[in-house]
């Protein structure tokens, strides 16, 4: 299978089998390997069959995502989320994971990987899904996880989920950017496999959110991929997976990536508006949590995802944000707040005659409607009425 650790910057290469997530240069590592020779026949065939790992909505993909040999990987299983249509979109649901997000994907590749490395320890930073799935994905494995998180920034439900699988949550005074400077520096001088998305395993299972994607579309693919932007491992990702698809022969043509970032936390679509000539840094503040992010670790990759499909960057406010998800609550699917970012950029780019109605469109909603029950709850179009129990109670609250 002949894997490499490639330095996007200065091409350099590591073997897979060693701990390391940047260049001696400071370059992010991708991994890399010779064309993929398996393709949509087989991965059809996978997808009907869904017996042992072929039921993995990531192992589906193997040859482009982890080669394994004989060994079992840690798997929940995770992906095969359905495509919903509505509103003259396609939404991916991602949050339709084990854990309720689209981590679970690149979190059973990373914890595969941290097992094959002889890991005793994982560890992030996060604003709550990451470390739920890696909480989770850790548990399976019998390894000890640590999560570095902003204090008083997660959902309740996030942090509960990432307690209850057992976790130590280090609660740091700071914002998630600080979390991820705190938990770099920890994990190399204490020897902790870190798998947040500056680790290539973890991009590499990401992967298959596209691969999935033009499965469900018969492998015609979309003329847009829509998705929210934060730490931007994903846009890095997506970038690689439909460059991979199109070298393969997958695809015939190459769809076209939106980044969505909160108005509040917009250092990304900054860097856009300027040709990407300079990097900012941001203060961030967003009711969408997950996304809260001032200085995104995947900056260089997600720049060459936007470059490689002829994207657009796009920020949105946090009325937007919530009159989307409202909207995609409405409809009975349902998301978090970050996920929403998808649809409200959505409607924003037509109005602006960016995108067009008729083109097909996918936006990847990336967390479950109850990860966040307060920001449902404060978005929601349903009503709660107090009632004494008797039926004239009733009568006078429906009249
Ligand atoms: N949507 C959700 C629901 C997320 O949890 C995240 C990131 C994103 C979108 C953005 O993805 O970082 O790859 O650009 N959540 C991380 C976490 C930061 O810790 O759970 P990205």
């Amino acid at each position: 299978m002949n894997e490499k650790l490639v330095c996007a910057q200065c091409a350099a290469s590591y073997p897979v089998s060693v701990v390391r997530y940047e260049c001696d240069c400071g370059g992010l590592l991708a991994v890399e390997r010779e064309p993929i020779t398996a393709g949509p026949a087989i991965f059809d065939e996978r997808r009907a069959s869904r017996r042992g790992i072929d039921a993995s909505g990531v192992w589906r993909f193997r040859e482009g995502v982890l080669f394994i040999g004989n060994d079992l990987p840690v798997s929940h299983p995770e992906g095969d989320t359905r495509l919903y249509e509505r509103f003259g979109v396609f939404f991916k649901h991602e949050g339709e994971n084990p854990t309720g997000s689209f981590k679970d994907r690149g979190m059973t590749v990373a914890v595969t990987q941290a097992v094959r490395l002889g890991a005793r320890a994982v560890a992030c930073a996060s604003t709550g899904n990451t470390s739920a799935s890696l909480a989770a994905y850790a548990a399976q494995a019998n390894l000890k996880s640590v999560v570095f998180i902003p204090a008083g920034k997660i959902s309740a439900g996030k942090l509960g989920q990432t307690l209850a699988y057992g976790a130590t949550c280090l609660e740091v005074r700071g914002d998630f950017d600080s979390a991820m400077r705190l938990v770099r520096e920890a994990s190399t001088s204490l020897g902790i496999y870190l798998v947040n998305s500056i680790n290539p395993f973890r991009i590499e299972g990401q992967k298959t959110i596209v691969w999935e994607l033009l499965q469900d579309l018969r492998w015609k693919a979309p003329d847009w991929i829509v998705i929210p932007a934060g730490n931007l491992g994903n846009t890095g990702a997506f970038g690689k997976a439909l460059r991979e698809a199109h070298a393969a022969g997958w695809i015939a043509k190459m769809p076209r990536l939106a980044a969505i970032q909160a108005a509040g936390a917009n250092p990304f679509y900054q860097s856009y508006r300027q040709q990407f000539a300079s990097r900012f840094r941001v203060a961030a503040e967003t009711i969408a949590t997950a996304i809260r992010i001032g200085d995104p670790v995947s900056h260089d990759r997600a720049i060459a995802a936007i470059r490689l499909t002829n994207g657009v960057v796009e920020q949105v406010t946090d009325d937007e944000i919530l009159a989307a998800k409202r909207e995609i609550d409405g409809a009975g699917i349902g998301c978090e707040p970050a996920s929403a970012t998808t649809w409200a950029g959505v409607k924003k780019l037509r109005a602006a005659g960016v995108m067009r109605e008729n083109e097909t469109t996918v936006c990847v909603l990336t967390g479950h409607i109850l990860k966040d029950a307060e920001a449902a709850v404060r978005s929601a179009s349903g009503r709660t009425i107090a009632i004494e129990p008797t039926l004239a109670a009733v009568e006078k609250a429906l009249g």
